[in-house]
């Protein structure tokens, strides 16, 4: 099992170390010089609009243990600020909703934001932006060969917006910061999943489609659930994101992809089921 677990942390780290070639933000568009799935057809983000509505067999569901502390390294990756779950913790999953039966394990959550508030997601909302967006990215729990294939991941998405988080979600995690000024810093922190989920009003409200890795190499493998209740940050907080250095030796700032366009997909909008 360990082995098992290494050996998928080893493969995630393919996809997701991506310093094969320097990329940054300047440029978006040429990121498929050198990463060509960038340049695919089911690209990340999209603007969420026009969604059709569906019906799932299932809720989306959390496993119990999902809404509680996890211990885990935060790291300034060059590229943004991300926690990694510690190897020890037991599996965090997501399953049915868009996924079935199919479990997904949380492996790391990373941020996206602006320079100021006005911009700063990845996806937007009927073509409005929020100041950030987190990523919770989620790998099928039995995959046993490398990451590749449509599905393979599944990414909740949720729009931050400027406000007072009641649970101060944000709170450990933004005092940590001051250490983490360069690339490759890092500290041992846990969080509070509750918390940082506590600001969701509504669990039932997302749309899904099948999308990309929003960093290069872009990989076309991720099941796509972008939550529509947007849970809060405070300025403040924001403004401690943006005192980040990035690879470049620059301000961590404006390190989202603009959406792509949807072409051949679906973008489906929950529908609960009548009861
Ligand atoms: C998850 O991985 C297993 C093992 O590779 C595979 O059989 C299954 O189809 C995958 N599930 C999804 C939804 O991709």
């Amino acid at each position: 099992m360990v082995r098992k677990v290494l050996l998928i942390f080893a493969l995630v780290q393919v996809v997701f170390g991506s310093d094969m070639a320097p990329w940054n933000y300047d440029d978006t568009m040429k990121w498929g010089d050198d990463y060509p799935f960038c340049d695919g057809n089911e690209q990340s983000p999209i603007d969420i609009k026009d969604a059709m509505e569906k019906e799932f067999d299932n809720l989306l569901s959390f496993s119990t243990n999902y809404m509680t502390c996890i211990t885990g390294t935060l790291f300034n990756n060059g590229h943004t600020v991300q926690f990694n779950v510690d190897e020890s913790e037991p599996s965090r999953l997501i399953f049915q909703g868009p996924l079935g039966s199919q479990p997904y394990k949380l492996l790391q959550f990373h941020l996206h934001w602006g320079s100021d508030s006005t911009k700063g997601s990845e996806h937007t909302l009927d073509g409005q932006a929020f100041p950030a967006e987190i990523h919770l990215v989620h790998v099928n729990a039995s995959l046993d060969g490398p990451l590749g294939k449509r599905g393979d991941l599944a990414v909740v998405g949720l729009f931050i917006e400027v406000g007072e988080n009641a649970k101060m979600a944000f709170q450990p995690l933004v005092e940590k910061l001051p250490s983490l000024k360069n690339k490759d810093d890092s500290t041992s922190i846990t969080i509070n999943m509750a918390d940082i989920l506590g600001g969701v009003e509504d669990f039932s409200k997302w749309t899904t489609y099948l999308g990309s890795l929003t960093t290069p190499g872009c990989n076309e493998i991720v099941t796509w659930i972008n939550m529509e209740d947007p849970i809060k940050m405070a300025e403040e907080e924001l403004k401690e994101l943006r005192t980040l250095i990035n690879s470049d030796k620059k301000p961590m700032v404006d390190n989202f992809r603009p959406p792509l366009e949807l072409k051949d997909r679906k973008l489906y909008k929950n529908m609960p089921k009548a009861t």
